[in-house]
């Protein structure tokens, strides 16, 4: 069974087939990254006439040599993102599943994320925690079952992908920040600067993110020469302190829910240092820890496609 996984819900327009049998057999993105940097952020408006103009050309390069008529049924990712953006994408789904009378799926983004892993580890069993961690989300999951998942706790405030972004504007390096401040972290000392690690000792699952990067905003204020040495040991020393937080919460998790596998998924999942140091964890406590491949951290319709393979389309399109 073909499953055609559209995704348009921030700034990338993804498509991708998904085969039972085979998996992932085409796929194609197109970024808007590089339009939404000069701004700083991604504008909404710019994202949703985006993906207008280039949703059909993505649809053909994901095809390939797949001939349309050989899908079987289209999942679309229905929220949350931008409304303009999700909608361009359902309604896309939606005329194509009326053109070819095929079921129509939509699709959680974060489930999708949160199942990524599996696609590429099939021995990964339910129940697992996801850590899911991108620029709009950051939340502990207990995936108990397909479609069955209970929030263990979540960012107050910033999402961890938003609090690399925000540092590393404060840094003036561009949109989006987390890989630049992954790549000048190298040269920089994490023991430089001692940040605080809010919240890391609560009873709760919960995080907090937004104190940190006023932290961050303090120290580079006081700062007369911010030269390419004090940049990078802040950079080190803020992903090291956001890694303590999320490393002591997924520590906490495994304690209560005696799950083995932890999944950590999402933009910020790309990290090199974040997955490292998750990696040790599987010693200490006994787990095993999986990521997604690298290009399916950041937002893709290949995980939609995957999710949509695991649903039941409904009797009736919707
Ligand atoms: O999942 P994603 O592509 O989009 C959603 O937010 O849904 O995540 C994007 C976020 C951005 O905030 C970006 O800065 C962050 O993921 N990110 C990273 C890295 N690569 C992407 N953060 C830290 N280190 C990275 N290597
Ligand atoms: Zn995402």
């Amino acid at each position: 069974m073909k499953t055609l996984g559209i995704e348009t819900s921030c700034d990338e327009t993804a498509i991708a087939v998904y085969d039972s049998k085979e998996g992932i057999v085409g796929e194609s993105i197109h970024s808007q990254m590089k339009m939404h940097a000069e701004y700083g952020g991604v504008v909404p408006e710019l994202a949703s006439r985006d993906h207008c103009l280039k949703i059909v050309d993505v649809l053909k390069d994901a095809l390939g040599k797949t001939s349309i008529s050989s899908i079987d049924q289209i999942a679309y990712t229905s929220g949350p993102g931008l409304l303009g953006a999700l909608l361009i994408g359902e309604s896309f789904a939606q005329g194509l599943s009326t053109a070819l009378d095929i079921p129509l799926i939509p699709i959680n983004h974060l489930e999708g994320h949160l199942m990524s892993p599996m696609m590429e580890f099939p021995e990964i069993s339910m129940p697992f925690i996801c850590l899911l961690v991108s620029g709009g989300h950051s939340m502990i999951v207990d995936v108990k079952a397909k479609a069955d998942y209970e929030i263990l706790g979540q960012s107050q405030d910033d999402a961890v992908g938003e609090a690399f972004d925000k540092v590393a504007k404060l840094l003036g390096l561009p949109y989006p920040g987390g890989p630049h401040i992954e790549k000048i972290a190298l040269n920089g000392n994490p023991k430089a600067y001692d940040f605080p690690r809010p919240m890391i000792h609560s009873d709760n699952l919960d995080m907090s993110l937004s104190g940190l990067k006023t932290a961050v905003l303090y120290t580079i204020q006081k700062i007369e020469d911010l030269n390419e040495d004090i940049k990078a040991d802040i950079a080190a020393s803020f992903q090291k302190a956001v890694t303590d937080v999320l490393i002591a919460k997924i520590k906490k998790t495994v304690e209560q829910t005696n799950h083995s596998d932890v999944i950590v998924a999402g933009g910020v999942a790309a990290n090199k240092y974040i997955r490292e140091e998750f990696k040790n964890l599987e010693g200490i406590l006994n787990i095993k820890v999986y990521y997604p491949d690298l290009k399916y951290c950041g937002d893709n319709a290949a995980m939609i496609a995957f999710v949509g393979s695991m649903m039941t389309p409904p009797k009736k399109k919707i």
